[in-house]
């Protein structure tokens, strides 16, 4: 039980759960190509959402032809480098462009050669305090994370940003200031919930491409929540149950914004609030007040 669960290595100051030297190496020198499109986010922030409706718009809705594998392959996880387990770099090179690029690399940590070929990014970012309740059910459910404690302890390392992936706060803020020099399509789960067509236009006009009202509503339909979860190729419930394990919680959880309210004490709202009004005085990036 719970074998693959390893304590995080320091990668540059952050927290990841791998990180020889060779295999950091390997991911710092992948090799884009230009029309390579890239989806960054923090863990737990809509990145398969996001990435379903990628892969439908490149397929012009057809979901059939977005059932031709899992999502996990569909959109690779470009530094997932475990041997005997996963290896991004190495899937991403045998693949055929255009490619789906999925990262959770905080913005200075990014291989260059997303720079050098000016990759189109599109980042998502979503609430801190739901951030955080979907990551701890995350942890629980996906064994290659360490053990999360209870929730107490687990917030306390998301607060001190000594979980996967580093800072929450840090992450967000560093991938907003670098949309000032390069082609960053910003966008925010919360604004996703709200009205999805909205959104998805705005990825349809980022890409430079058109689709007819009818191909709108179909990915619509079948990016939706309810959907996605009864899709195996959506759902993560085709990763081995020793991987993770969906009876613990399941990785299409709730879906859905506010869920905070049912995790957080009010003592660890307050200081949530205290901590978070530090870190994010300095930037003009705000999320919506009421979730
Ligand atoms: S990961 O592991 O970092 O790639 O996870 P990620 O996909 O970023 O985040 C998982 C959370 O997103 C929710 N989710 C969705 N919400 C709304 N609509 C759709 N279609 C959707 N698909 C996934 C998923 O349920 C996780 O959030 P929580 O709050 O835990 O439910």
């Amino acid at each position: 039980p719970d074998v693959l669960r390893r304590e995080l290595v320091d990668v540059e100051g952050i927290p990841l759960f791998w990180g020889t030297a060779k295999e950091w190496s390997q991911v710092q020198s992948f090799e884009t190509r230009p029309d390579d499109l890239l989806i960054s986010t923090y863990p737990k922030s809509g990145t398969t959402w996001v990435s379903e409706i990628l892969d439908l718009i490149y397929n012009n809705g057809d979901t059939e032809k977005c059932k031709r594998d899992v999502i996990y392959n569909r959109v690779t996880f470009m530094e997932l480098i475990i041997p005997g387990f996963a290896d991004g770099v190495k899937e991403l090179e045998s693949k055929p462009s255009p490619r789906l690029v999925k990262t959770h690399l905080p913005v200075q940590l990014l291989p260059s050669s997303f720079w050098k070929n000016n990759c189109k990014i599109v980042y998502v970012a979503r609430n801190a305090k739901d951030v955080a309740v979907s990551y701890y059910y995350f942890y629980q459910m996906a064994k290659l994370h360490p053990d999360p404690g209870t929730w107490e302890e687990f917030l306390d390392k998301f607060i001190t940003g000594k979980v996967a992936f580093g800072s929450w706060h840090d992450h967000v803020k560093g991938w907003w200031e670098k949309r000032k020099d390069h082609r960053i399509l910003y966008l925010f789960y919360e604004d996703l919930k709200e009205d999805p067509r909205r959104e998805i236009q705005k990825l349809i006009k980022f890409l430079e491409r058109d689709i007819s009202e009818e191909i709108m509503d179909k990915i619509l339909y079948h990016s939706s929540f309810e959907v996605m979860k009864k899709n195996p190729s959506a759902n993560y419930t085709t990763v081995p149950q020793s991987d993770m394990d969906h009876s613990v919680s399941p990785f299409m959880r709730k879906g859905i914004s506010g869920d905070w309210k049912n995790q957080f004490t009010v003592a660890q709202y307050e200081r949530f609030e205290e901590d978070y009004e530090k870190k994010m005085k300095n930037t003009t990036l705000k999320f919506r007040s009421e979730v």
